[in-house]
């Protein structure tokens, strides 16, 4: 069997996905958690873009050196600049295996129209900077990196004579890794075969090909799986297929094709003689959690028809399809749910477990807490569990992952009145406590209070609470409402997405409660203070 390794870009390019932020302690926990599921690259950020990004991977590959996240080789995104280089090489200084992963645009249309340079510039940058990430040194004098990827953005658009001279020129400059990106999900299993033999047959030397696959018409997985059966070492993939647009090959999909169609997913042995199957080294059974916290941990939920995580890939509710399970389970079901870690633990807890049966849970679902959020988490926790007869983990998920929103705003949710009915216009009255480093000092908690109208409660209390944030640029993109569990009973999750009409970007916020206007209000305020964070930042 030849494997191929997983080189997995939640955290960076996942984290493209329009409204997704992790803070570092998030990506942290994501990254112990790959570490379990058997990846084996994580590109952990892109240390140039920010300093968040910079600490983030800096505190990954901390980790990893500590002996954290196993073999896990950590990889860091730069643009074809030294400066971008120093930045990678600078946060992973500390990893047990480090990788610089240095990208370049090769298509016309991106040559031209982005980046307005040629292509013999862009042939002199890529001679020029994949040497200097190669030859690179750190003070001790070894090498900054212990292996270089070079990629070619927009590869599948590229006019495939410059295509093959881009990559010669980096293989020549010494990388090992060649990455052939299908950056806007472009093209078909076929093609995508064509250009990669193509490159395999005409550029000598000993280096890897990898392949990073988009879904904008939903080819990303069967591109991929067509690279490797065509001779891609390597794969670059997302939990629950997070990234940018349509996001990226799913891994979780990639992972249980090479398992489940063993017999189908084939390459050419080395002898010529025959075919051999192809594998990996996840662990399947991990890919359930794994799949949960990053979807707690992004505020992006999982479709429920999404291949393989998807709340409904084995559900069964026609009658004939549920009777034939009944009988055969493999009648309608190609692939086990314990093969996924799917209803592995059915530990519920209640309102007589303590903060210990808490913490542990919470640190089995893949979250580490410190003492005082433990604290904060468990408060949460308990008045729920006053609420609900029992507390599910997809409960503790979702208080967890709310808490850990929360961490770094500027307004908490202080009280609110809703006066609303058939014949009166909604009205709310929201006041918040507001972080005020020159209050906190002096031990008094600020709080602002704001009265609007609305459309109705929500839209009353979101109108109030941007009366109060000075958040008059800011529009409602999209609102949701989910029970987290079943039952009259269950906990409402509720999803917001704003955009500031200034800048465009958008910021997402989630929050729980029995009540679904609390809910509501602490989704927005999750949302308010990601959008008055980016306001500080570009004033600062
Ligand atoms: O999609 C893409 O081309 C990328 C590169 C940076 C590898 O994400
Ligand atoms: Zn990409």
């Amino acid at each position: 069997m030849t494997y191929i390794s997983i080189y997995d870009t939640t955290l960076r390019d996942g984290e493209q996905t329009p409204g997704v932020h992790f803070g570092a302690r998030q990506k942290l926990d994501i990254a112990k958690r790959l570490a379990k599921t058997g990846v084996d690259i994580l590109e952990a950020g892109f240390p140039a873009s920010s300093q968040g990004d910079m600490d983030a991977v800096a505190r990954i590959a901390a980790a990893s050196g500590d002996g954290e996240l196993g073999d896990m080789t950590v990889s860091a995104l730069a643009r074809m600049r030294r400066d971008d280089v120093d930045a990678a090489a600078s946060a992973l200084k500390d990893a047990r295996r480090a990788r610089l992963h240095v990208f370049i645009a090769t298509s016309d249309i991106h040559l031209e129209r982005k980046l307005k340079i040629t292509r013999e510039e862009c042939l002199a940058a890529i001679s020029e900077v994949v040497a200097y990430g190669v030859c690179l040194k750190r003070e001790n004098g070894k090498p900054a990196f212990d292996e270089v990827e070079f990629s070619a953005e927009d590869a599948t658009r590229t006019d495939p004579d410059f295509l093959r001279s881009a990559v010669s020129r980096a293989v020549e400059a010494g990388a090992g890794i060649v990455n052939i990106p299908d950056t806007v999900g472009y093209t078909t299993p076929a093609e995508y075969r064509r250009i990669l033999s193509d490159l395999r047959a005409s550029v000598p030397g000993d280096w890897l090909l990898s392949v990073h696959c988009h879904n904008d018409l939903g080819m990303a997985t069967a591109n991929s799986l067509a690279a490797a059966e065509c001779g891609a070492g390597q794969i670059e993939c997302t939990v629950n297929g997070l990234g940018e647009r349509a996001g990226n090959a799913a891994m979780e999909e990639i992972v249980m094709a090479l398992k489940i169609r063993r017999d189908a997913i084939r390459r050419t042995a080395p002898d010529g003689e025959g075919t051999e199957p192809l594998g990996c080294r996840i662990r399947t059974e991990e890919i359930t959690e794994t799949s949960r916290l990053v979807s707690s941990l992004s505020g992006i939920a999982v479709a429920p028809n999404k291949a393989v995580v998807g709340q409904n890939a084995f559900s069964h509710a026609a009658g004939i399809h549920q009777h034939g399970v009944m009988e055969a389970r493999g009648t309608y079901e190609i692939m086990k749910p314990e093969e996924i870690g799917l209803n592995a633990n059915t530990i519920v807890l209640g309102k007589l477990s303590g903060r210990h049966a808490f913490a542990d849970r919470a640190a089995q679902l893949g979250y580490s807490l410190d003492p005082a959020g433990i604290d904060a988490a468990f408060a949460r926790f308990k008045e729920i569990a006053d609420k609900k007869s029992v507390v599910t983990d997809e409960d503790i998920r979702a208080i967890v992952g709310e808490y850990l929103d929360s961490l770094e705003g500027t307004y908490y949710l202080d009280t609110f009145q809703i006066q609303s009915g058939n014949h009166i216009r909604a009205m709310a009255l929201v006041s918040l406590f507001v972080k005020d480093p020159a209050a906190d000092m002096a031990g008094e908690r600020r709080t602002a209070a704001e009265a609007a109208p609305g459309e109705g409660p929500i839209d009353a209390a979101f109108n109030a609470i941007n009366r109060i944030a000075g958040a008059e640029r800011v529009e409602l993109v999209s609102y949701g409402i989910t029970a987290v569990t079943e039952g009259t009973d269950a906990l409402g999750e509720a999803k917001v997405k704003i955009r500031d009409l200034d800048a465009g970007t958008i910021f997402s916020g989630r929050g729980v409660s029995t009540d679904v206007i609390k809910a509501s209000i602490k989704a927005y305020l999750g949302a308010i203070n990601k959008w008055k964070e980016m306001q500080v930042e570009a004033r600062s």
